[in-house]
């Protein structure tokens, strides 16, 4: 039996799975994000924690057959938050966590300092507000103080391995969201260490996600009554894990989550990187590459237009909804944006109402905006040529059948399921088995575990018109960048 742990942003998930891949038992303990200040978002890392071991005992008292059969741990986690430890390993300050915008002054620097292409060149990325070294370099500024007594800069998942084994360790998928690793090469990149003012001592030991870091400490073992030895490996990013938990790890296979945040993720073999750092170019769980672009507020958007605005429930308003297609644009720039304009300040826009307008015009034009958003980015992998033979779809919002539709739609792509919605934990439970040689590799583990279910054909005719109206889509954010750099000003 396997264990995989998905630290996310309102909870952790615990899933256990047996070695064939099938889902025995879940359990989730949720914690808050604290908004201190407008743009700030952080945690505290003893919730995360206090709330991890809470699960794991729930677990094991509701399964005690299994107690001497787990063997693994993985993770997936929330990725991008600072976790800033004392030489005792105890934490310094809240974590400052992935959806955080208040580094743009951090960014510019970074960027100023090296170039856009060196930096590029140096982490194949470029400095966004949500990533970890600009976090590090606003600890440095606003609290010199704590900033010296830094020993060790972990990510969320990381911290939850160190209270589980004492070790601190990484893997490559996650730390390529730091801004710190050449991603290319798999090394901490000393120019931007250096920069950032930080030594590798401070960061921890880098992994592949499937290779062991440590094994559950005595303390831990006694705490859930477990007595045999239970090795933890790196686990990965939350994308790259649920990647593998939808089985995306080969060239030509694409994943889209319509989570809270939406997702295209694209499997590679060899490291790739767009000219415009348009995506992100990260490590991959599976021992490769793979090339992301991330949309902030996806099924959120839904859910903001639901709860604060319609005031009913998501079955009702996706049920009223008939198949025209509306005149209305939306744009889903409830949180800002980041792929394909990495732009704080974007802000959620409807454009095209008329007295006929009515709720399910509305509620149409929110997932045909997500939808266009996540082709955006599709459209930027095939412009760096990248294969897409096959879209695989997750996350809440695809269990949406007409949500669905409209996606292949849009794409005008065949889209998929899979037979499973677990995302990161049952990537990270397959991480846990290849650690433990359960199978040779994470391609043997995801081809036997993981299959596509629910073919969903584009309607072409659809498409063209979406063709035109995504058209119309791309055009508003020009027109309306003006207006959203001023309201950040205040004027
Ligand atoms: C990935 C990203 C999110 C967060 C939170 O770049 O920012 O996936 O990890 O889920």
């Amino acid at each position: 039996m396997y264990i995989g742990i998905d630290l996310g942003t309102s909870s952790v998930k615990i899933l256990l799975m047996a070695k064939d891949g099938r889902i025995v038992d879940e359990v989730t303990q949720e914690y808050p994000v604290y908004y201190p200040k407008s743009n700030w978002a952080e945690q505290n890392p003893e919730d995360w924690w206090q709330g991890t071991i809470k699960a794991l005992k729930e677990l094991i008292d509701k399964n005690q057959e299994i107690k001497t059969e787990i063997k693994g741990i993985g993770f997936s986690g929330q990725m991008h938050g600072m976790v800033a430890l004392d030489a005792s390993g105890e934490v310094l300050t809240p974590a400052i966590i992935w959806c955080d915008q208040r580094t743009a002054e951090e960014c510019n620097e970074i960027t100023n300092h090296f170039g856009q292409e060196k930096l590029s060149e140096l982490v194949g990325n470029k400095a966004l507000t949500g990533f970890t070294a600009p976090k590090i370099l606003w600890l440095k500024k606003h609290y010199p103080e704590t900033y010296e007594k830094v020993a060790m800069y972990l990510l969320p998942k990381d911290y939850i391995n160190y209270r589980l084994s004492g070790d601190y360790a990484t893997d490559y998928s996650d730390a390529s969201g730091m801004l710190l690793l050449d991603v290319k090469n798999k090394s901490y990149s000393k120019p931007v260490l250096d920069f950032i003012g930080i030594t590798e001592k401070q960061l921890p030991k880098l992994h592949e996600s499937y290779e062991v870091t440590g094994k559950l400490s005595d303390k831990i073992k006694k705490e859930l009554g477990l007595v045999q030895d239970v090795i933890i490996v790196g686990g990965a990013g939350d994308q790259a894990a649920g990647a593998i938990g939808t089985g995306t790890v080969s060239e030509g296979v694409v994943s889209v989550t319509l989570g809270t945040s939406g997702v295209v993720f694209a499997a590679h073999d060899h490291y790739k990187v767009d000219v415009q750092n348009r995506l992100h170019a990260f490590c991959h769980a599976s021992g490769r590459y793979h090339s992301m672009g991330v949309m902030l507020s996806a099924a959120s958007s839904l859910k903001w237009w639901t709860d604060q605005v319609a005031v009913a429930d998501i079955d009702i308003v996706l049920d009223e909804m008939d198949d025209e297609i509306t005149d209305i644009v939306f744009l889903p720039y409830l949180m800002g944006e980041r792929t394909p304009y990495a732009d704080p300040n974007a802000r959620g826009t409807f454009v095209g109402m008329d007295m006929n307008t009515g709720r399910k015009e509305m509620t149409k034009a929110i997932l045909e905006g997500v939808s266009f958003g996540l082709k955006d980015s599709l459209d930027i992998l095939k412009d760096m040529k990248i294969p897409v033979d096959e879209i695989r779809v997750i996350g809440g919002g695809a269990k949406s059948i007409k949500w669905r539709q409209i996606l292949a739609d849009i794409f005008g792509h065949k889209i998929v399921g899979i037979n499973t919605n677990q995302g990161g934990a049952l990537g990270a439970a397959i991480l846990a088995a290849v650690g433990d040689q359960a199978y040779a590799n994470v391609d043997e583990a995801t081809k036997t575990i993981i299959k596509t279910v629910d073919a969903i054909e584009p309607n072409m005719n659809k498409h063209a018109v979406y063709q035109e109206k995504h058209k119309k889509y791309q055009s508003l954010y020009g027109y309306l960048k003006p207006y959203f750099d001023n309201v950040e000003q205040g004027i």
